[in-house]
């Protein structure tokens, strides 16, 4: 794919091939020492892949942090791994994390494409996984996962029996038929225009639909809400009621995956009968696959997908986000 290349549909498409590209990259040898926690800091389209990874990595007895934020947890110490991922190389918040991991001498691994944090983790000799440049950072998941994943694999950490060509080859295969007019795709497109997509999904799934969210956020230019099963079994199904006209353009739809608990399954079953009478509509979404991985990125394609027809209709340029460029030019000042 050209690096220039400024077409959403094409970069959606580029997914599975993508990540068959990233399969091949270079990557650091991993620390012998196992970690006492392992830390993925990173925002936005980088950060999605830490979460994306901690669900991978849910079995292992090695804790798992998310940090989407300045500075580092305060429980990282010399034995962790850190994980500092920006697309652009430029996100302040990520060039913190890094720079107070530094100072408490944890190990660490850069996964970026250049800016500022390719020269820090240059000159302080850390490693550093390369990705290609000229994307929109959310259109370089395959890039800025895969790799980590091989990192992890290789560290020990994750099991060698992930199969990542199966999940090319998996994905391949979907994703011509999303495009078709009659797709899941098309029709979610449909069933959230002029209404609020509200997005759920098992704890351990909630990162998926967080990509749907800020998918339709950053490509459709659109709202959209996200809550995890069963927290939102304890507030807010009551909550779904008012104000009842506004309540009343909400498109729920619930995400239950293969191996989910089934106590989830059930409270989905249950949810969504006691709330279909107060929202538009509800869909339930189960993914394609035939393990957790594939399942994820069916659903992520297909989220991908669905953000882009939306943006069709909203008569939104898929591409360009000028508000979050606008911020980050002002905050640079
Ligand atoms: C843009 C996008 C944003 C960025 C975020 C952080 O496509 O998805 O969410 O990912 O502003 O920037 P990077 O990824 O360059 O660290």
């Amino acid at each position: 794919m050209s690096r220039t290349s400024h077409n959403m549909l094409d970069l959606i498409r580029h997914l599975p091939k993508e990540i068959e590209e990233a399969i091949e990259f270079d990557i650091p040898d991993p620390w012998q020492e196992r970690p006492d926690i392992i830390v993925f800091s990173g925002m936005g389209g980088s950060g999605i892949s830490g979460d994306l990874t901690k669900i991978l990595l849910e079995s292992t007895h090695v804790p798992v942090v998310v940090h989407k934020d300045y500075g580092i947890p305060s429980c990282v110490t010399p034995h962790s791994w850190v994980f500092v991922t920006s697309y652009s190389g430029n996100t302040e918040e990520a060039i913190s994390s890094f720079e107070d991991a530094i100072k408490i001498g944890s190990k660490i691994v850069v996964i970026t494409s250049g800016g500022t944090l390719k020269k820090l983790a240059m000159k302080n000799n850390v490693p550093v996984i390369s990705v290609p440049s000229g994307f929109p950072p959310r259109a370089a998941l395959g890039y800025l996962f895969i790799p980590v994943v091989n990192f992890l694999k290789r560290g020990g950490l994750l099991s060698e029996d992930i199969d990542l060509v199966k999940l090319v080859m998996f994905l391949k295969s979907q994703s011509k038929a999303l495009e078709e007019m009659d797709s899941i795709a098309h029709d979610l497109a449909e069933k959230f225009y002029l209404r609020i997509p509200v997005l759920y999904a098992s704890r351990r799934y909630f990162p998926v639909v967080e990509r749907w969210r800020t998918q339709i956020n950053e490509n459709s230019k659109a709202f959209a809400h996200t809550s995890a099963l069963p927290e939102m079994n304890h507030n807010e199904i009551t909550g779904l009621l008012n104000p009842d006209g506004v309540i009343e353009g909400f498109w729920a739809i619930f995400f239950q995956f293969p191996d989910d608990h089934p106590r989830i399954k059930l409270r989905i079953k249950e949810t969504i009968d006691l709330v279909s009478g107060s929202v538009m509509g509800v869909s339930l979404f189960v993914p394609k696959g035939t393990n957790i991985l594939e399942n994820i990125f069916y659903t992520i394609l297909v989220g991908d997908y669905v953000s882009y027809f939306l943006a069709i209709n909203y008569n939104q340029d898929p591409i360009s986000i000028p508000r979050i460029d606008e911020l980050k030019r002002r905050l640079s000042k």
